[in-house]
C-alpha cells in the first residue's frame, strides 16, 4: 500500500524528466451512476440529449474484475470511485442492503489486491429515490440523512477507505439540477432552492466529517472543488466582464469555505480540484461547445485547436489556480478529476502530458499536491450529454451488449508516467 501522509519527498526537474515526490497517487476517476448500470437512483430512466440513459452504462457493476485488473495493467496505485448511496440504503436510517453491502466490500478487497489505494467519493450529483421523492436536498433532514449514511460506511468499510470525498462539486450540481435544470429534479431558476441545497450540503459535510473522524480518527476527508477560469469572451464588452465576475464569484469564491470551516476549526482536511480548463462568458451566458457554440463559431473567435469535445483547455492555468487555492486554504491539494473529452488520441495525449507538467510546476513552487486522478477510466455516462463523450482511457463499445473495452493509445503513456513516477518532456 502507496503511504502518504505528507509531501513527500521533493518534485525534482533533470534532463527532461520531471519526477513527482514519492508517494505520488496516480489514479484514474468514476462515478457510480456514470458506470455501473443497473441504476436504482433518481437518474434511472433520465433520457440524455443523445436520447441514450444510464441504465446500462459501462456494465461495471458486473466487470469491476476486469476493470479493476485494467486499472493495475495502468500502473494505478490509486482510484476515486464511489458507492452509490441508492443502492446501498433503501431509506433514510435503515440499514444498508446486504448484497449491495457485500458487493462494494469485494471491490475494495480487489482494489487492494492490486496494491490500488481507493479514494470513496460519498455523493456524486445522485440521490436515492426515496431522498429525491422527499425533495432531495431541500429536504430540512437531509444532512442527517448523509451524516448517517457516511457514519454506516465507515463501519461498513472497517478501516479499508483512508480518504474520503463527502461530496462532489456542490455548486455544479446546485446549478444543474435547480437553475439550469439539467439534472435531476430538473427545477430552472430556482436560485433561492439553489441555495438552501447548497446550506444542507454544508451542514451535510461537517456533519460526516464529524461522523468519519469518530470512527476512524486517522482518516482524510475533503470534498471535490469544481474550478474553472472564467474569461471575458469580448474583451471589449463590460458585461462580458461582468459575466465572468459574476461566475467567479458564484462558482469558485461562493461557498467553498463553508465546506472547509465550520466557526474556527477545520472541516476539510484536503482540497480536491476538479479543474477542466477556462469558460469564455458572452453576457451572464457560457459559450463553450458543452453550451452549443458551433466549431465555426468557436473558430471566428479565434478558438481552434484548444477545445475539447465539452469546453476550451486551458492547462497554463492549473498552476496559478493551485497556487492560489494553497495559500488562500492551507491544505493538501489532489486534481481530483482532469480530463478531456475528445476521439482524438494525439489531443488527449498532449492534453495530458500539458496538465501534468504544469501540476510539477505548482509542486515545484512549494505547493502541497498528493495527487491525480484522470477523468475518467472510461468512456462513460455523461449526465445531460448522454452516452456520446470520450473522456475514457478506455474505450467502450457501447454498441456492445456486454460494453466491451479497450485501453487507448493515452492510456498506456499514463501508464508509463505512472510506473516512473515522472513526465518525460519529450516523450517518444
Ligand atoms: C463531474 C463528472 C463529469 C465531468 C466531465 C465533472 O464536473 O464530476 O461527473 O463527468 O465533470 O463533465
Amino acid at each position: 500500500m502507496t503511504s502518504n501522509t505528507s509531501a513527500a519527498v521533493t518534485p525534482s526537474a533533470t534532463n527532461g524528466f520531471r519526477r513527482f515526490p514519492d508517494g505520488f497517487f496516480w489514479g484514474c476517476a468514476t462515478s457510480p451512476t456514470q458506470i455501473e448500470g443497473e441504476t436504482v437512483n433518481e437518474w434511472a430512466g433520465y433520457i440524455a440529449h443523445d436520447g441514450s440513459t444510464p441504465d446500462d452504462a459501462c456494465n461495471h457493476w458486473r466487470r469491476y474484475r476486469h476493470d479493476f485488473r485494467c486499472l493495475s495493467t495502468l500502473n494505478m496505485n490509486s482510484y476515486r470511485f464511489g458507492f452509490d448511496w441508492g443502492r446501498l440504503q433503501p431509506g433514510p436510517f435503515e440499514p444498508f442492503e446486504r448484497e449491495t453491502s457485500l458487493r462494494y466490500m469485494e471491490m475494495l478487497a480487489e482494489l487492494r489486491s492490486h496494491g490500488i489505494e481507493p479514494f470513496l467519493t460519498l455523493f456524486h450529483f445522485a440521490c436515492p429515490q426515496w431522498m429525491a421523492h422527499k425533495q432531495g436536498w431541500l429536504h430540512p433532514e437531509s444532512p442527517a440523512w448523509f451524516a448517517d449514511f457516511a457514519q454506516r460506511l465507515v463501519e461498513m468499510t472497517d478501516g479499508e477507505v483512508r480518504h474520503w470525498i463527502t461530496i462532489n462539486e456542490p455548486v455544479v450540481y446546485a446549478f444543474m439540477a435547480y437553475v439550469r435544470g439539467m439534472f435531476p429534479p430538473k427545477r430552472r431558476h430556482r436560485y433561492l432552492q439553489a441555495c438552501t441545497v447548497l446550506r444542507h450540503m454544508q451542514q451535510a459535510h461537517a456533519l460526516a466529517y464529524d461522523a468519519i473522524h469518530k470512527e476512524q480518527p486517522e482518516a482524510r476527508v475533503g470534498i471535490a472543488k469544481h474550478v474553472k477560469r472564467f474569461i471575458p469572451m469580448r474583451v471589449w464588452n463590460p458585461l462580458d466582464h461582468l459575466g465572468a465576475r459574476l461566475a467567479i464569484r458564484c462558482f469558485d469564491r461562493a461557498w467553498l469555505d463553508g465546506f472547509l470551516h465550520l466557526q474556527d476549526r477545520p472541516i476539510s482536511d484536503f482540497l480536491g480540484v476538479n479543474y477542466y480548463g477556462r469558460l469564455r462568458m458572452k453576457l451572464y451566458g457560457a459559450f463553450s461547445p458543452v453550451t452549443g457554440a458551433t466549431r465555426h463559431q468557436l473558430h471566428r473567435c479565434g478558438i481552434t485547436d484548444t477545445c475539447d469535445d465539452m469546453w476550451e483547455q486551458d492547462a497554463e492555468w492549473l498552476p496559478v489556480c493551485l497556487q492560489a487555492l494553497a495559500t488562500r486554504h492551507r491544505l493538501p491539494l489532489y486534481i481530483s478529476e482532469n480530463g478531456v473529452a475528445t476521439d482524438n488520441e494525439t489531443l488527449r495525449r498532449h492534453w495530458l502530458q500539458a496538465h501534468l507538467l504544469k501540476c510539477h510546476e505548482a509542486l515545484e513552487n512549494g505547493v502541497d499536491i498528493r495527487g491525480y486522478f484522470y477523468w475518467s477510466l472510461l468512456d462513460n455516462f455523461e449526465w445531460a450529454e448522454g452516452l456520446t463523450k470520450r473522456f475514457g482511457l478506455m474505450a467502450v463499445d457501447f454498441e456492445d451488449p456486454g460494453r466491451r473495452r479497450d485501453i487507448r493509445r493515452t492510456g498506456f503513456h499514463y501508464a508509463a508516467i505512472a510506473r516512473k513516477n515522472g513526465v518525460d518532456i519529450h516523450p517518444e
